[in-house]
């Protein structure tokens, strides 16, 4: 509990690229979240380098990163928004934390396995103990809740198992986290194969809708996404890509499947799907305005970096040193 508030911790990779699917089914209720949540959100840079990265592109991601959460309506004010490497003690963690956590754990791991598929050339330590540094994000900052896409499941359920260890040998040292998985209802699909969740990291750019893509190239998508062959629109099992289309327009428009049904009554899928990349297009520009203005001025992003890190710091030190008196450590004062 911070300020009678439950803690939710979420890491975000330094991307930059996210998609409307993200922005419709989490981003866009980040601010509802910081009402009932003490909401920590962490730009997870040292998680990044797992994998080979350009340094000058790790560097704008960053920056871009923090300025599309912004721009999608994060307050800054009301969050505590930073940067992973700005705060030592979630490294510090990770390292008492590895030696609480099983070679067999981690080499279970499934994205352990897909990634050293992926970058066979390069299965560093870094990446086996990924999900470790992931555990010491969370419990740094005694968590309750954890947000995070199925994918990410299994490693809070590891991080779980961590905090229970480590609790067992010394008690109360950790709350134990809940994931949060997003309800399925809010999925929203590819545009090429609408039975596959939307991912911003499809290799066929006309699946995905990105929050920065320019108006031009929203339309585009939406006129190219694979529908049927029946002509009305409507909402029915079977018709993935036109249902999926429904759910994108009734989510920016707030309407209902059969409000839908009848607006688009006799008329045919190429007006409707103008329609749904229009209010798309739409509802993004003044997203896209603001990321401009924030990249635009580094000096605010950075203080915004700064004062989430003093905050961030603050807690995370509180855990960091009650877990190395536990261990035994001298502490000096
Ligand atoms: N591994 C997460 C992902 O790839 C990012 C992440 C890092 C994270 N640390 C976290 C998510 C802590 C939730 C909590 O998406």
């Amino acid at each position: 509990m911070i300020q009678d508030k439950k803690v939710s911790f979420s890491g975000v990779q330094p991307s930059g690229n996210l998609s409307i699917g993200n922005y419709l089914g989490a981003i866009r209720n980040f601010s509802a979240f910081s009402e009932q949540y003490k909401c920590f959100y962490c730009v997870v840079d040292a998680h990044a380098i797992t994998v080979r990265q350009v340094p000058a592109d790790l560097r704008r991601r960053t920056y871009e990163t923090l300025s599309l959460y912004m721009a999608c309506g994060l307050d800054p004010e009301k969050n505590t928004l930073y940067v992973q490497s700005h705060v030592p003690a979630h490294a510090e963690l990770a390292w008492a934390l590895n030696c609480f956590t099983m070679f067999g754990e981690l080499s279970r791991m499934t994205q352990f396995k897909d990634k050293s598929a992926k970058h066979s050339d390069n299965i560093n330590a870094g990446l086996f103990t990924y999900p470790v540094l992931m555990a010491a994000d969370i419990l740094l900052y005694q968590t309750d809740v954890v947000p995070v896409g199925i994918d990410q499941k299994q490693h809070v359920e590891l991080c779980r198992d961590i905090a229970t260890r480590f609790n067992n040998v010394f008690p109360d040292t950790f709350t134990i986290p809940e994931p949060i998985i997003p309800k399925t209802g809010m999925k929203i699909m590819s545009l090429v194969e609408p039975t596959k969740k939307m991912s911003k990291s499809d290799e066929n750019t006309n699946a995905v809708v990105y929050i920065l893509d320019d108006r031009d190239t929203i339309i585009r998508k939406f006129k190219r996404a694979v529908t049927d062959s029946d002509t009305c629109v409507r909402y029915a099992e079977g018709k993935d890509g036109i249902n999926n289309l429904m759910n994108i327009y009734a989510t920016f428009t707030g309407k209902t499947h059969e409000e839908i049904e009848r607006e688009f009554d006799g008329k045919g899928y190429g007006e409707f799907k103008l329609a749904v990349g229009e209010v798309c297009a739409d509802a993004m520009q003044p997203v896209q305005q603001k990321f401009a203005a924030y990249m635009s001025d580094k000096a605010y992003l950075e203080s915004v970096m700064k004062k989430g890190a003093e905050e961030a710091s603050y807690y995370a030190r509180k855990t960091l040193s009650k877990v190395h008196k536990k261990l035994g450590f001298v502490s000096l004062r």
